[in-house]
């Protein structure tokens, strides 16, 4: 199929893409927050083609276009009296209600929900296509599914060229963020996205709003949710993306010390200066917060390399448009924060090498001492999600909510495969928690991981140590410590990684291979050295 692209203001560009969205093809519509890949919503077939196109799970539901406010009624019941006040308010313009759907609705636009996702966009050659083609317009963000949204026609183009009959080229999207959602369909008011009306704007109208967890957290893909789009991983190109929080130059000497040149730095403009020697991409200014919602995701689809191995990015902070700003750039970096003004450190080794020496002295400074070890048995007994993951690979394992760990073990003991399994299962939930609790840090905090580099936790430290100590040395300690016999101390230690892979895999050693007072005296030093003490 050839793709055209007509410009918005050509004179038969609407007549045009109305006819083809009557004969239920596809057009890409502008709107002012992102491009639409846009069908005849009332029409299954035609939807179906969206979902092919996007490459969209079935589960998402689609939101319908309307050229006028009062077309809601057509595909909403019940309509509550604060729908038509946020219309007033706010339409046409970036905010989407969801409300009951009428039975004329079909079920592959609403996903099979109850509900249906209304927004009248503020842009003019849409609306008009809708209103000469008689009939809403259904469309997703017109972006490859998980990709970035398109906020220019080129964009759209690089996705969709040959799959879909016309772009309508708008030029590029003001808002640059999706819709805010608003669900009207239950006793309060909920945000289920954050956008361009901002939560702030929606409270003066409604004078409640309750913020979904989908907003500000990271969602498990079992879970379940209001809007269904928000737990697939979105925004994301296919490197890492890293949030760094903090002031600017404390954020340029934590990228400085790590960046390589497979990396790249998305910052505000007036951070270009820091950045000089390294090749950032500026996506806005941070004192006009619209500048970067505008920026951001044509920032996102240009570091969408496979070159690319990491994106360190500096994120607005504050509330307003700053908030989906922020809503958008944490789910690409899939809420990987670190904060500069923090300094964390990860600390590794062998079982007996001595770690809590150094743990104790960063507690006595106040600093927040995560044990991943201990993290891992609180999760076992709070986090149904880990359990039933667990339950899910491993059948029989959990009963009553509480894990068998003696029928585990038995299972991944002499199958590698399985325990890397296991592995990969624990070091996501434990990770999580890791990322969940830092965020309440402030200042100092140590991470103590056996696996901090097979459990990715390194990447969240600013720096890591490796403690290590005389094989024969950590034999005793664990034989008093554990109360174990000489030959299971052995055979502990030779499951474990060798000094020398800690030692090669961390910033800094510390051999612990005199006395209990030689060593505090070293990690003191270690700590002084590091400015922490
Ligand atoms: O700005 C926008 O809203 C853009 C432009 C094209 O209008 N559209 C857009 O569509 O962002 P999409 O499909 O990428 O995101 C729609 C979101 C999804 O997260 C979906 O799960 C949610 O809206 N949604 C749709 N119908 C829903 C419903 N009935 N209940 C809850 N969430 C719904
Ligand atoms: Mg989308």
């Amino acid at each position: 199929m050839q793709t055209r692209i007509l410009p918005a203001n050509g004179a038969d560009t609407a007549a045009i893409a109305a006819e083809i969205i009557k004969h239920n093809g596809l057009v890409a519509i502008p709107t002012e927050t992102v491009y639409g890949l846009g069908a005849n919503g009332l029409n299954e077939e035609a939807v179906a083609k969206i979902f092919i196109a996007k490459g969209r799970p079935q589960d998402n539901p689609l939101i319908l276009h309307v050229a006028d406010a009062a077309d809601i009624e057509n595909f909403c019941k019940d309509i509550p009296a604060a729908a038509y006040e946020l219309a007033n308010a706010f339409w046409p313009g970036p905010l989407t209600m969801v409300l009951p759907a009428r039975s004329c609705v079909p079920k592959c636009t609403t996903a099979g929900l109850p509900t249906v996702a209304v927004r009248c966009p503020d842009c003019q050659v849409t609306r008009e296509i809708i209103r000469l083609a008689g009939v809403p317009i259904a469309a997703p963000s017109a972006n490859i599914s998980g990709k970035p949204s398109t906020t220019t026609a080129e964009h759209v183009f690089h996705d969709h060229n040959g799959k879909i009959e016309l772009i309508v080229d708008g030029g590029a999207c003001r808002v640059g963020v999706e819709s805010t959602i608003v669900d009207l369909t239950e006793e309060r008011p909920r945000l289920l996205r954050p956008g361009g009306i901002t939560p702030e704007q929606l409270m003066e109208v409604l004078g409640d709003l309750v913020v979904d967890k989908a907003v500000t957290a990271q969602i498990d893909k079992d879970a379940v949710v209001k809007a269904p789009g928000m737990k697939y991983k979105h925004y994301a190109p296919q490197s890492e993306v890293i949030i760094v929080a903090g002031s600017r130059e404390k954020a340029a000497t934590y990228i400085h010390r790590r960046i390589t040149p497979n990396d790249r730095v998305l910052c505000f403009e007036e951070e270009l200066p820091l950045y000089a020697d390294c090749n950032p991409l500026p996506y806005g200014k941070e004192a006009d917060v619209a500048t970067l919602s505008a920026g951001l995701f044509a920032a996102l689809r240009e570091l969408d390399d496979p070159s690319i191995s990491k994106v360190y990015a500096r994120c607005p902070e504050g509330g307003g448009v700053a908030y989906a700003v922020q809503n958008r750039l944490k789910k690409a970096a899939a809420f990987h924060i670190v904060n500069a003004e923090n300094t964390v450190i990860g600390i590794t080794g062998g079982t007996g090498s001595g770690k809590s020496t150094l743990l104790h002295l960063i507690a006595q400074h106040g600093g927040l001492v995560l044990d991943c070890d201990a993290i891992y048995h609180e999760l076992l007994q709070s986090d149904v999600s880990l359990l039933n993951a667990i339950e899910d690979r491993f059948p029989g394992t959990v009963s009553d909510g509480t894990l068998d760990r003696k029928k585990l073990g038995s299972i991944v003991f002499q199958d590698d495969a399985a325990l890397q399994e296991l592995n990969l299962i624990t070091h996501a939930a434990v990770r999580k928690e890791v990322l969940r609790r830092l965020e309440s840090c402030s200042g100092l905090a140590a991470i103590d991981a056996i696996g901090l580099f097979e459990g990715e936790l390194a990447g969240l430290c600013h720096v890591t140590v490796a403690i290590t100590a005389p094989a024969d040395v950590r034999v005793q300690r664990i034989m008093a410590r554990d109360g174990i016999s000489e030959e299971y101390a052995k055979n502990r230690i030779a499951a474990q990684h060798s000094d020398e892979w800690f030692a090669s895999k961390c910033d800094h050693v510390l051999e612990n291979n005199g006395t209990a007072e030689d060593f505090q005296a070293k990690c003191i030093a270690f700590l002084r050295k590091l400015d922490i003490i």
